[in-house]
């Protein structure tokens, strides 16, 4: 048995939050482990773009445009998976962030619910639709991204950590409920990697250092660090695993 268990040819994924940053790198990488691919996200010029690399890299990528915090859209993105790609194998919930940073006492109700809506509810929508689809094919790998902020207490990011911990907890009823009918579930847990979603923070040298300073890697995550667990629990290599929380986070919880 060699590295063609980690292969992904053959396979179509649904990757939400593919516009940038973590989504793209591992819509791209899946892509050159040979998947079919939909793209969602909100901005449809950088889908289109990132759909040329995919489609210069010899494989068929659909763009759709979708904003998760929307259960029809959300719905409507699924049923344009499966009309661009035929099916589903793999389902990538990565859309997601962080609107604000403010101590619990000060957070308005409605930044909550957006938190949620943006960071829990999309997962959930994402699961019951897509994973139907699934349920009924008999087979399927769903990689929900939550983060360490759902693993430890995320002072001033209290919604965006009870919805990243939610997150995993539902991964793990997903698990229990698919097992039977050969669908997974696994939740992903990245530290800090350098994207836009936190560029107030890699572009500040005092604020960087802390950070960083505090793990045993001491260095940022780059995008290109999360893929391989990605592919890993896309691939049939890890066709024994469901309902894990993987961490790739340089050692920070350790
Ligand atoms: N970077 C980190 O350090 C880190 C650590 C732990 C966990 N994570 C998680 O990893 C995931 C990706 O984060 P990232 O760092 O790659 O962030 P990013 O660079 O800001 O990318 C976020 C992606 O989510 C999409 N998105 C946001 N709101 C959306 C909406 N309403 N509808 C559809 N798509 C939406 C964005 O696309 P559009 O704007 O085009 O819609 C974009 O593609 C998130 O779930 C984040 O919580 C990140």
């Amino acid at each position: 048995m060699g590295v063609e268990i980690f292969s992904l040819e053959g396979k179509t994924a649904l990757v939400t939050g593919a516009s940038r940053g973590i989504g793209a790198a591992i819509a791209l990488a899946y892509a050159e482990c040979g998947a079919d691919l939909a793209l969602a996200a909100r901005s449809t010029g950088d889908l289109e773009a990132l759909a040329g690399k995919i489609a210069a890299a010899g494989r068929n990528a659909v763009p759709v445009t979708c904003d998760v915090t929307d259960p029809a859209s959300v719905r409507a993105c699924v049923d344009s998976a499966v009309a661009g790609l035929g099916w589903i194998d793999v389902l990538v919930n990565n859309a997601g962030g962080n609107r604000f940073m403010t101590p619990v006492v000060g957070t308005r109700d409605e930044g909550w619910a957006k938190n949620i809506r943006l960071n829990l509810d999309s997962v959930f929508w994402f699961c019951k639709s897509a994973g139907a689809h699934m349920v009924e094919r008999g087979s399927g790998s769903v990689i929900n991204i939550s983060s360490v902020g759902g693993l430890r207490g995320s002072p001033a990011l209290a919604s965006y950590g009870a919805a990243k911990a939610a997150v995993v907890n539902l991964t793990r009823s997903l698990a229990l409920e698919w097992g039977h009918a050969g669908v997974r579930a696994n939740a992903l847990c990245p530290g800090w990697v350098r994207t836009e979603l936190n560029r107030n923070l890699w572009d500040n040298p005092e604020a960087s250092a802390a950070l960083i300073g505090a793990q045993p890697i001491k260095r940022w995550g780059e995008t290109s660090d999360v893929v391989g667990a990605a592919i890993w629990l896309a691939s049939d290599a890890a066709a024994y695993v469901t309902g894990a929380t993987i961490l790739v986070d340089g050692g920070q919880t350790a």
